[in-house]
């Protein structure tokens, strides 16, 4: 009975390992057709959604791993990871050795993402607010100006909890920890933990910088 069970396990990681290479090959494809600069030793597992609106940039940095499926994760992710520019003129980086599992990043204006950054399942980092708050125009907007945006910093070595959202002009200093579903509004200075809506300091990371490759 065990080497029947073995048997089928077997043929099942064959499966998966196909599924994964020709998802890996798709996200290939759509990163190069959305003119993605993806530097070398990039991990793409599953597809990511990506978007990139003309005359942007989109950046992802060496050994970079997006995880865009359940299976490769402990957590499992609610979507695949969305990268999307908003405007022209806008730029979204991923640094170095970042892993990011099913996040939503958006940017109008700009979100620039250190190294070695650990981006936790079904993580937001948006820029902007997507609509205008006052209610004339808010949902046929057409004015960019009247929509909320500002740049978003997430220094090296931070990592994002779970379902955590980071909100326009949020700037989160180096080796901090973003606790699950912490909605955070206001800069984070470096070394700290925050948690909570809206996000404020619980405590303090300790032990130093993880040392650049
Ligand atoms: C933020 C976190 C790292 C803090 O861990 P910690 O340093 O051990 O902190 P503690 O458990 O001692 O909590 C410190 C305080 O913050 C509060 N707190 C901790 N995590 C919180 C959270 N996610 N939301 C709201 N409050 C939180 C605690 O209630 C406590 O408050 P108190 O001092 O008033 O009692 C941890 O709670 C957390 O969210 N871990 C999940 C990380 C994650 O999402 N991993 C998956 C990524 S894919």
């Amino acid at each position: 009975m065990s080497a029947l069970r073995d048997a089928v396990l077997g043929l099942l990681r064959v499966g998966d390992r196909a599924t994964q290479v020709a998802q890996s090959l798709m996200a290939r494809v759509r990163l190069y057709a959305e003119a993605v600069d993806v530097a070398e030793g990039v991990t793409l597992i599953g597809v990511p959604i990506v978007q990139r609106a003309p005359d942007s940039r989109i950046d992802i940095g060496p050994r970079v791993v997006l995880c865009s499926t359940s299976r490769a994760t402990a957590l499992g992710v609610a979507h695949p990871v969305v990268l999307r520019t908003l405007r022209p003129t806008a730029t979204l980086s991923i640094g170095a050795d970042t892993g990011i599992s099913g996040a939503t990043i958006c940017a109008a204006v700009s979100v620039q993402i250190g190294a070695r950054c650990l981006i936790g399942a079904d993580a937001m980092i948006v820029d902007t607010d997507f609509h205008p708050l006052a209610p004339a125009g808010r949902r046929y907007a057409g004015d960019e100006g009247g929509i909320g945006s500002a740049a978003v910093v997430i220094g090296d070595d931070v990592f994002l909890g779970a379902r955590c959202a980071v909100l326009k002009g949020v700037n989160i200093g180096a080796g901090s920890v973003v606790g699950c579903g912490a909605v955070v509004v206001s800069d984070v200075p470096s070394g700290s933990i925050v948690a909570g809506n809206p996000a404020r300091v619980v405590g303090t990371v300790r032990g130093g910088a993880e040392k650049a490759r």
